[in-house]
């Protein structure tokens, strides 16, 4: 049996770099020895990316992008089709998921300055898959063809009615009507199923590529590059990732799973967070739902959105809001990378940025009153404040000395 693989092994590597790649990406890729557990997320990332397309597959194979059979085919799917109901929450809970991975990946990075010199284009190219990811959300969440579907879409499309004299024609462009119709949804069928997922794709395959090339970050924020080599030509502070972290990765997914199948088999709704209430009833063009509000992983920048008075003004700030986010590896002008090694005034701005996007979040969800309309121009100003004044403060930041081998 071994004789055979080893044949088969170099019968294809004379063919196709098998053996290569398995050393380069794998076997002989040097990581940093203390990744702790925000390092999860990446691989967890690819996990629901994967999963996405699998089950996205077979629903697409019983679902009809067509606006009189849409919201009929998705209930067909929940009763009829075997374990129809299973793939479909896998689905719809798993985008909330992919979005959790992402979100505390990012804060990862946030963390431990791994946007920052040299890995500023691995941080953009990850931006760009964060606009995809929420361009591939928004999509899908038009096809149930359900009350908020229907609304949210509309919503977020005439939004780019408020761009000055190619607005209106640019969200007619978009919709393909002039209002939301079968033509819009038989066009976001295709965006969803096609168009969003090969970019998605070819999005992390680079990003996974320029992370090898300029090699991984860590939580001390330490070059394991720089360093000297040990007697087997690995980084003093290196280990191959595989098999040490392709292992410590399984225990991430583990646990990972079990909370997302405990939320998919026993509160799959989560209380309307995962699955909207108006999304049971079918999409009406002429019952407009009391509140429109988009889905949690939306939500801190539709609070943006509304907390500037005029809607234009609004769109520039809810835009402005992810655009200052590719700035950040020139924003941050600090010595140190890590958190551990920057000082009060940066662990502080940190903290108040984490409060503001959360309650901008939950701001994001409710009706508004005067009263959260107020706090959500202030939780902007602090938003915004956190990056715009990051090349002043992480300057007068005091510092710790960074040490020459990691931590822990
Ligand atoms: C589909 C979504 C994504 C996938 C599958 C993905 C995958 C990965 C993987 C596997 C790693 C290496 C393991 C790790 O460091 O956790 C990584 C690293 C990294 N990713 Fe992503 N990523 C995604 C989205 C993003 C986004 C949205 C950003 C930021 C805007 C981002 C920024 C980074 C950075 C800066 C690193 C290097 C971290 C370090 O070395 O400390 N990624 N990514």
């Amino acid at each position: 049996m071994n004789k055979l693989l080893t044949v088969s092994l170099e019968w294809m590597d004379a063919r196709f770099p098998v053996s290569k790649w398995w050393n380069e990406h794998l076997a002989e890729y040097m990581a940093p020895k203390n990744f702790n557990f925000w390092y999860y997320f990446g691989s967890l990332a690819i996990l629901m990316l994967v999963l996405q397309i699998v089950t996205g597959i077979f629903l697409a194979a019983n679902y009809k992008p067509d606006a009189t059979q849409a919201f009929t085919s998705v209930e067909y799917i929940m009763r009829d089709v075997e374990y129809g109901w299973l793939i479909r929450y896998l689905h719809a809970i798993g985008a909330s998921f992919f979005f959790i991975a992402v979100y505390l990946h990012m804060f990862r990075a946030l963390l431990y300055g791994s946007y920052r010199k040299p890995r500023e284009l691995l941080w953009i190219i990850g931006m760009f898959i964060y606009l995809a990811l929420m361009a591939e959300s928004f999509l899908g969440y038009l096809l149930p063809w359900g009350q908020m579907s229907y609304w949210g879409a509309q919503v977020i499309i005439s939004l780019f009615s408020a761009i000055p004299y190619i607005g209106e024609d640019l969200a007619v462009w978009v919709r393909g009507d002039y209002v939301v119709s079968d033509v819009t949804l038989n066009r976001f069928f295709a965006y969803h199923v096609v168009s969003m997922p090969l970019i998605l794709a070819g999005l992390v395959f680079v990003h996974i590529i320029a992370l090898h090339h300029v090699g991984s970050n860590n939580p001390d924020g330490i070059e394991i590059k720089k360093q000297a080599k040990n007697a087997k030509g690995w980084p003093l502070d290196g280990i191959p990732f595989h098999p040490y972290y392709t292992v410590k990765d399984i225990v991430g997914v583990a646990v990972f799973l079990i909370i997302f199948l405990g939320i998919v088999f026993y509160m799959p709704e989560m209380g309307g967070y995962f699955l909207e209430k108006n999304n049971f009833f079918p999409a009406d063009p002429m019952t407009t739902p009391q509140h429109i509000e988009p889905l949690w992983y939306f939500t801190p920048f539709y609070a943006i959105l509304r907390a500037v008075p005029d809607k234009l003004l609004g769109v520039v700030a809810m835009g402005l809001s992810i655009v200052v986010l590719f700035f950040l590896p020139w924003l941050d002008r600090s010595p140190v990378k890590s958190i551990r090694y920057k000082g009060i005034i940066f662990k502080f701005a940190l903290f108040l940025f984490v409060v503001s996007f959360i309650g901008l979040g939950y701001l994001g969800m409710q009706a508004p009153t005067p009263t959260y309309t107020l706090l959500s121009q202030i939780l902007s100003l602090i938003y915004f404040a956190f990056f715009l004044l990051m090349p002043f403060y992480s300057v007068w930041d005091k510092t710790k000395p960074v040490p020459e081998r990691l931590t822990d």
